[in-house]
């Protein structure tokens, strides 16, 4: 358990790399959807709201899991939440706790991004298809040429297994060679192509209609619209936040367990925030929804496939230099994409590596060939029921790539501020150039934002049942009998990698620390 675990090269890279690690998806493609149909400038209030009693907090939270569990060795929440939650509940109530974590981010790990990497695959294929002009032609309707991209198995599984292949291939070199290396040389290029992207966007003039331009798209996510402030958009505010911020997943713990002891994590840690929130609020509220709006107006502004991949295609042919800028775009969602997705990819080689003991070449291939299975039905279900629906992927984006995070979230929050307590405020600031102070630990970390989860766990619960996501036969599919099948395995799978993931952790915290469990009391410290 004691061998010696790498460390992050240098601070840059480290920043980096947890950029990368939020910066993602998130932050160019679903942000602009999110904000745009929920209230623009009236989304701004409850999402820096969220920012400030969640997004911040619980940032803090998981580094400092990650460091702390890093010191023993750990690299995977069952074993981290463990250790953690000795210190204010009897090792027994731990394991539990421990199993639970390491269930819920095994769950993310696996299955959030056995989709994400298609959607990355689409991103470095529409990169491609810009480049080379498949769409170009203006009689191709976008919309059509985007539902056959995802029925043709040629197209969607070669970018999709390249960008496995890559991932696997960085993941292979390790931390400082492989994820290190990567985020330095992705991460610059992200926001430069943001801002090339941005400039763009602002000198596009109203090529359509005088009323239709960038500054008028600007204004339209940016001017509160008081009427559509509602729990809705609170909700999807402080969904958005656990998403674009990579909170409740584990993988900003993993990243941090190879931090040293007396690293700071105050600062780098908003340091994360910061970098995140600049790519998503300026980058990422800049250009999919300014460039719309000005070729389609307020009503062009479709849902988040849509916006990245059928209406800014659609525009890319119409506009000067499109095609260069189309694939500025595409291969900036891939970057953002990439130094995400490889995130959790490491999250599973390390388990794989610290708990199985199968050595990081081996566990690098491992993990190609977990996302290959847990990704096949993703890919195969538009080719095989000749729709676009993709059923299996909303079901598990609903519950792994919203709830379960929130629910981990709660854990992780409660855990550290509740039972490692004021432990935890020291645990913080050791290293720390700026000192967290008690004040905030006591009012955010051990109140506001445990009190916030709950809220919106309560209300998302509440949504998700109007919304007949917890019938058998979800609302979403039920005029669509077809893609029944495909919802009901995905609820499967789901189920099964909980549980794989609980009997995983749970085990694994008894083979490290049996023995104090067995005398309920702490025996194994590193301080
Ligand atoms: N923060 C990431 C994003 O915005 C979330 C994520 C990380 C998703 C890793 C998938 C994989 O896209």
């Amino acid at each position: 358990m004691t061998e010696k675990r790498e460390n992050w090269g240098s601070k840059l890279g480290l920043i980096l790399a947890m950029a990368g690690n939020a910066v993602g998806l998130g932050n160019f493609w679903r942000y602009p959807y999110q904000a745009a149909k929920n209230g623009g400038g009236a989304f701004m209030i409850p999402y820096f709201a969220a920012l400030i009693l969640l997004g911040i907090p619980l940032m803090l939270v998981e580094w400092n899991q990650g460091r702390y569990g890093g010191k023993y060795g750990h690299g995977t929440l069952g074993p981290m939440v463990y250790l953690q939650a000795r210190e204010g509940a009897s090792p027994k109530v731990a394991r539990i706790l421990g199993g639970l974590a390491g269930a819920l981010a095994l769950g993310v790990t696996v299955l959030l991004n056995s989709y994400y990497n298609h959607i990355i695959g689409w991103t470095l294929g529409y990169a491609f298809e810009t480049a080379t002009g498949g769409y170009m032609d203006k009689a191709i309707n976008t919309g059509e040429y985007f539902v056959k991209y995802i029925q043709s198995p040629g197209k969607v599984m070669v970018f999709w297994l390249i960008a496995l292949a890559v991932l696997g291939f960085a993941v292979m070199r390790g931390i400082q060679k492989g994820i290190e290396a990567w985020a330095k040389f992705m991460m610059p290029t992200i926001y430069v192509f943001g801002i090339i992207l941005i400039i763009r966007t602002l000198t596009l003039g109203a090529p359509v209609k005088p009323e239709w331009t960038p500054i008028a798209g600007l204004n339209y996510i940016w001017s509160p619209r008081w009427q559509d402030l509602n729990w809705t958009a609170a909700l999807a505010a402080a969904g958005q936040i656990f998403f674009t911020l990579s909170l409740g997943m584990g993988i900003i713990q993993n990243y941090a367990s190879y931090l040293k002891p007396e690293d700071d994590i105050v600062l780098s840690g908003l340091a994360t925030v910061s970098l995140n929130e600049l790519a998503e609020v300026i980058l990422g509220g800049t250009i999919a929804i300014p460039i719309a709006y000005t070729f389609l107006g307020p009503e062009g502004l479709g849902a988040g496939v849509g916006l990245s991949f059928i209406a800014l295609p659609n525009i890319f042919r119409q506009m000067a230099g499109g095609q260069i800028f189309g694939t500025f775009w595409f291969l900036l969602l891939f970057f953002a994409g990439f130094t995400s997705a490889i995130a959790m990819y490491n999250y599973l080689v390390a388990l794989l590596e610290e708990e199985a003991g199968v050595p990081r070449r081996v566990g690098s291939v491992l993990v190609f060939i977990i996302y290959i299975i847990f990704g096949l039905p993703v890919g195969l279900e538009p080719i095989l029921t000749k729709t676009a629906e993709l059923a299996y992927l909303t079901e598990l984006d609903n519950w792994v790539g919203s709830y379960l995070l929130v629910i981990l979230g709660l854990l992780e929050v409660i855990v550290t501020g509740w039972l490692l307590g004021l432990k935890g405020l020291d645990e913080m600031n050791k290293g720390s150039f700026w000192k967290v102070s008690k004040t905030f630990y006591n009012v955010f970390i051990q109140f506001l934002t445990p009190v916030a989860i709950i809220i919106l766990l309560i209300f998302s619960t509440r949504d998700y049942f109007k919304a007949g996501y917890f019938k058998w036969i979800p609302s979403f599919v039920e005029k669509t009998p077809q893609l029944v099948p495909w919802v009901l395995s995905a609820r499967f799978v789901m189920f099964a990698v909980l549980i794989v993931g609980f009997i995983q952790a749970y085990r694994n915290i008894g083979k490290k620390y049996g023995q104090e469990i067995i005398e309920g009391k702490v025996l194994v410290r590193r301080d």
